[in-house]
């Protein structure tokens, strides 16, 4: 199947269940390679334009390390006084420019739907790393891919779970996109836990009470987690508020640690976050208590994070199935 190739990634919605299951078939196969037992230089004489205006540790290097490790380059462009984007030239014609330098291009932009209009003016694909509080496709697809891996351990589906959401779910871009994914799949329930002003956009509610799912909505933590198979927490997204004291209202107000845990949630109930976690004082919505409980995923989701961006690389350029031709000694 060629559907990437050449294509955007910007959106979840652009992708049905067979398209999940086509790139979770790829990162699957990007373990060895990750894990360095096997070497390939599929992508040797590749460029990828790794350009991100808004700050990022796990998305930024991960999308660099996903692409050196298919045996291309990097160009990073960190931070907007870095670009000429601060001299008010704009996102179509940096794109423009910029996609001749790169064979793919990775973004991260503090505006919603930034990366879609910069998408416009590119001539290679753009893949979407995070839109202001728009979208975060890349982190639902491995969000999903760790769910799916999780709960399989366990002999449990998708199809069926229960998930809690709790934090900033307004400006939470990750389970906007989470969700959404989560719509192509049957009978699943959510509870939502948020202050009221931080709650889930009504677009994403409409979605998911549009694919029959079952929602809870509340702005209390305990007694609403005893169901729970996933538990995605999410940190206050300070950056969107419009002052630190504004932020501060709301910091502190759902913490998770291992008592709340075991007075709490099912003895297999997966401890989710996207990370950063806010680990200050005033904040700390997953405690450090929790760090060698087997059930926190929070590191497995960014090692597989690491594949999911193998996988995509790898299909937007067309080269999903010249992995192993291309393989060298370790
Ligand atoms: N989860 C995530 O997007 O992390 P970074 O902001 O560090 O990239």
């Amino acid at each position: 199947m060629t559907q990437f190739q050449g294509s955007h990634i910007l959106s979840v919605n652009q992708l049905d269940l067979d398209a999940v299951q086509q790139i979770f078939n790829v990162a699957s196969r990007m373990a060895p390679y990750a894990l360095r037992q096997k070497r390939t230089s599929v992508l040797e004489g590749a460029i990828l334009g790794n350009l991100f205006f808004e700050p990022s540790t796990r998305t930024r290097i991960s999308f660099g390390c996903a692409f050196n490790l298919l045996g291309g380059k990097v160009n990073e462009t960190v931070g907007m006084a870095s670009s000429s984007l601060s001299k008010g030239e704009s996102l179509y014609d940096t794109a423009r420019v910029l996609s001749s330098y790169s064979d793919v291009i990775a973004m991260r932009h503090p505006e919603a739907f930034s990366v879609k209009e910069f998408a416009q003016g590119s001539r290679v694909p753009v893949i979407n790393g995070g839109d202001g509080s728009n979208e975060h496709p890349t982190q639902a697809l491995l969000d999903l891919y760790t769910i799916q891996k999780e709960l399989a351990e366990g002999g449990r589906k998708i199809s069926g779970m229960h998930i809690a959401m709790v934090g900033d779910l307004k400006f939470g871009r990750t389970v906007h996109s989470l969700s959404r994914l989560l719509c192509m799949y049957k009978n699943v329930s959510f509870t939502l836990v948020s202050p009221k002003e931080l709650a889930m956009p009504d677009y994403v509610i409409n979605d998911i009470v549009n694919a029959g799912h079952k929602i809870t909505i509340t702005d209390q933590l305990e007694g609403n987690l005893d169901q729970a198979d996933i538990l995605y927490l999410t940190r206050i997204q300070e950056e969107r508020f419009p002052s630190q004291d504004e932020a501060n209202k709301y910091r502190g107000k759902f913490r998770l640690n291992h008592n709340i845990y075991t007075q709490h949630c099912k003895s297999n109930t997966v401890i989710m976050h996207p990370l950063p976690r806010d680990s200050r004082e005033q904040a700390n919505e997953l405690d450090n208590d929790l760090n060698s409980h087997p059930n926190l995923a929070i590191f497995r989701q960014a090692d597989n994070g690491l594949l999911i961006r193998m996988a995509l690389f790898a299909l937007t350029l067309g080269v999903d199935s010249q992995l192993e031709k291309y393989e060298c000694p370790v």
